[in-house]
């Protein structure tokens, strides 16, 4: 259902070389797919998601690629074609609710004005829509009445995700939603999630820092570093037997539930700058088992068990 290949996006700095934020990603997801998305801040997930979208605001260009929606290549589509298709047929949750939904609007109001723009002018028909939506996410509709701020930060990411299936779409964007909760809120939002998905089937692209969240609930895993795809495959493979050390990494830098107690390593330094592309590999700074040809090679992906990794000793 959607399908991204060779997607970059660059943000130009004005010094020479520009933000090179995506880098020749690709991807599939398949009709009510979950594929989550993971990496380290910085390496470029929300811009992916943006140019997925076509929400990017300048700077930032995407300089190649395409992103074929339903058969229609979105990269090269016009705002309005854009427009028809976005909340209808592909919606997205950004990462901070609070900035997303108006402060000024009710929920409600917010949720009409989608409705309208897209064609409903029936004021029955958007109350009973909306009230639909809000109860599927678990908040009681009264709450349609509320503005952001009289919302728990729990409920105002509900509201995004009621709002982002005011159309049933058959895509949803999730960046981060669940980031600004605590952990208990966190996994309640995620079972319903995947309830929501179960029931609606849509697919989910959902990104996120935290590997071991999406451990239960996605089908296939991306791991992202320096704006490129570092290792891509069955979320159970990847979690049972990582073949990136970046991957190793991002799983040690969790604590297992069962298992004897071990301590956490994480992974040491940062990610390198995105305006520099470097001739070697870009993990190679930070790798526990680099070989001498990593320093003179950029690892291409290759395939190894059925899943993608770019790395030349794996
Ligand atoms: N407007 C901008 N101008 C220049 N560089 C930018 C701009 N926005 C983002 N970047 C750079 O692009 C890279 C990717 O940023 P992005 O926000 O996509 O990362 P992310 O993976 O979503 O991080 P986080 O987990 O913190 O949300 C970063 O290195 C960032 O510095
Ligand atoms: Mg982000």
């Amino acid at each position: 259902m959607l399908e991204v290949s060779g997607l970059s996006v660059h943000y130009p700095t004005g010094r020479g070389s520009p933000v090179v934020a995506v880098d020749d990603v690709s991807f599939t997801v398949g009709r009510g797919e979950f594929l989550a998305i993971v990496g380290e801040s910085g390496c470029g997930k929300s811009t992916l998601l943006f140019a997925i979208a076509r929400l990017l605001s300048d700077p930032a260009r995407i300089t190649a690629g395409t992103v074929t929606f339903r058969g229609d290549n979105l990269v090269a589509m016009t705002d309005r074609q854009l427009s028809a298709v976005r909340w209808e047929h592909l919606s997205v949750v950004m990462q901070s609710a609070m900035n997303a939904l108006n402060p000024v609007k009710s929920v409600g109001a917010q949720f009409a004005d989608a409705l309208r723009a897209h064609g409903t002018r029936s004021r029955k028909v958007i109350a009973a829509r909306s009230a639909d939506v809000i109860k599927l996410v678990g908040v009681d509709p009264v709450h349609l009445n509320s503005y952001p701020h009289q919302l728990s930060g729990g409920m105002r990411q509900r509201a995004m995700i009621a709002m982002a299936l005011l159309f049933t779409p058959d895509l949803v964007i999730m960046d981060e939603p669940t980031s600004a909760l605590d952990v208990v809120a966190q996994r309640s939002l995620m079972t319903q999630i995947k309830q929501l998905q179960a029931e609606l089937g849509f697919a989910i692209v959902f990104v996120t820092h935290d590997m071991s969240l999406v451990s239960h609930f996605s089908d296939r895993l991306l791991v992202m570093y320096a704006g490129q795809v570092a290792e891509l495959g069955a979320t159970r493979h990847v979690f049972d037997q990582p073949l990136h050390p970046y991957s190793r990494g991002l799983l040690e830098a969790f604590p297992a539930i069962r298992g004897p107690k071990v301590p956490l390593t994480g992974i040491p330094g940062a990610p390198p700058s995105l305006s520099t592309i470097p001739n070697e590999c870009r993990f190679l700074p930070r790798c526990p088992q680099s070989v001498a040809e990593c320093a003179t090679r950029v690892p291409e992906l290759i395939e190894k068990d059925g899943t993608l990794v770019r790395c030349l000793n794996c």
